[in-house]
């Protein structure tokens, strides 16, 4: 009871903090009506607690999958049985299970297994626990080009985030890239579980790779002075596979991509473990088998909307490390924290510079706080597009040299296309060549 009256006060207050009501929207889309966020059940049963729930999977190398799955009350084996055929499980893997406590919160059983060597492009079948009563499937990403990446960050769970959710099931997308801010649980742990049960039939399916947002912290003084604790006991990601110490940034090749997800809310000045981490992974790019680099982080480096302005993890860490992304030659930098989208033309140093990364803001997902309608006017030159608007985005890396973005605006239901533009690679362009 008190757990559940301290995260409402929190939900709450972090509503506040937002300060974006009342704003003049520049553009003439209206968004649809404020949604607030509900508890997902299963749609089509009513779970025991042995079956498995929230389901998820993310890669682990270029032929492994991390399969994650709740269940409560009954002990359950953390047993993934798997095959290429429905019902046919030629193949079974052991993992582990574990809990966390948040203040008078106890988490269900969280068990993680992982599976493979699996084959690129294909569809497995597979269950969880050996449990009968729910077969899931998914596919395993291309390890050539083509690979299209879906991009989504701010989710929350209101019926925006839902719609945002069914077109990104629309897209045949291969692989979810999630800049941050997930459940909008804010301390409120049972609002992690329901964000599980309304992702799963999309985290089922297609390896979901995420990073950490603010949302995630979930720092109380007094209370729980740990962060992150629902965040790493519930998305654990293939750190250890990249040499990193910490689940809150790692990095990982699918196809010819060479992505790194970084932390906005971890140690990130030079010296850190974080930065010498970053240097070493660069280092390491081949562009041969991997000519695009894609970095994710939550708070936006560059941002022409009035929300989230001089924030240190904004100022601070692209300070800290906008150099080191810049020698490295990386194509692209996604961004969320802002509930809108805006894309800026190659920059470094608040400049248009063909050899930067294209900075992407897509923190427009969904969630419980609205949309940031406010901009700083004039618009900067380096902003080519910029709109407060729900939806999502599509990173379709094509070859090489060729990439396809584009953004789909939700605008009532339908899945636009709002904007989009070809990318070459930075690596393809002998202008750019890599500076070590
Ligand atoms: C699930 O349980 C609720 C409450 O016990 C009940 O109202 C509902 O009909 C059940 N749904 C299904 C699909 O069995
Ligand atoms: C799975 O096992 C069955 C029975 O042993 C066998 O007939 C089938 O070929 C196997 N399938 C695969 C994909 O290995
Ligand atoms: C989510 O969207 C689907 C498809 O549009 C719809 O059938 C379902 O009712 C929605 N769920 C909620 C809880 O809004
Ligand atoms: C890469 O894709 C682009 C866009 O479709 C195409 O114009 C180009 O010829 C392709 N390059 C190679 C090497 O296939
Ligand atoms: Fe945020």
């Amino acid at each position: 009871m008190a757990a559940r009256g301290l995260g409402l006060f929190l939900a709450s207050t972090g509503m506040a903090f937002n300060g974006l009501l009342g704003s003049t929207n520049l553009y003439t889309y209206s968004p649809p009506p404020p949604l607030p966020t509900t508890f997902f059940n299963h749609p089509s049963e009513n779970l025991s607690s042995a079956s498995p729930q929230q389901v998820h999977i993310s890669s682990v190398g270029e032929d492994k999958m991390r399969i994650s799955w709740i269940t409560t009350d009954s002990p359950t084996p953390a047993t993934v049985d798997y095959g290429t055929s429905p019902g046919v499980y030629n193949f079974s893997a052991t993992g582990s299970t574990s809990s966390y406590n948040y203040m008078l919160y106890i988490s269900g059983d969280i068990h993680e297994v992982l599976i493979g060597p699996l084959t690129p492009d294909s569809v497995y079948y597979y269950r969880c626990g050996s449990n009968p009563s729910r077969e899931f499937s998914f596919k395993t990403p291309p390890a050539q080009f083509p690979i299209k990446f879906a991009v989504a960050g701010d989710l929350g769970q209101t019926g925006w985030t839902n719609s945002t959710l069914q077109h990104i099931a629309e897209s045949n997308y291969d692989m979810l890239l999630l800049p941050g801010d997930l459940s909008y649980a804010d301390v409120y742990q049972p609002l992690w579980d329901s964000f599980g049960r309304l992702v799963e039939p999309q985290a089922s399916q297609r390896p979901w790779m995420v990073t950490q947002g603010n949302h995630e912290v979930e720092k109380l003084p007094v209370f729980h002075s740990k962060p992150f604790t629902a965040y790493n006991a519930r998305w654990h990601m293939p750190y250890e596979e990249s040499g990193s110490g910490s689940n809150l940034y790692y990095s990982f090749n699918a196809a010819g991509v060479h992505v790194i997800m970084l932390g906005s809310y971890t140690d990130f000045g030079p010296g850190s473990p974080q930065y010498q981490w970053l240097q070493a992974d660069l280092g390491k790019i081949d562009r041969k088998t991997t000519p695009w680099t894609v970095v994710l982080i939550h708070a936006p480096w560059y941002n022409s909307n009035t929300a989230h302005q001089g924030e240190k993890e904004s100022v601070d860490m692209k300070t800290a490390m906008e150099e080191v992304l810049y020698r490295a030659r990386v194509d692209v930098v996604f961004a969320g924290h802002i509930h809108a989208y805006e894309r800026f033309t190659r920059v470094y140093n608040g400049k248009a510079d063909n050899c930067g990364p294209v900075h992407i803001t897509i923190g427009d997902g969904g969630n419980r706080e609205g949309l940031a309608s406010n901009y700083i006017n004039p618009k900067p030159d380096i902003s080519i597009v910029r709109e407060a608007s729900f939806g999502h985005g599509q990173l379709e890396m094509v070859n090489e040299t060729h990439a396809f973005w584009s953004w789909n605006r939700n605008d009532d239901d339908e899945a636009i296309i709002s904007d989009s533009i070809w990318l070459r690679s930075l690596s393809s362009d002998p202008a750019c060549e890599m500076q070590k």
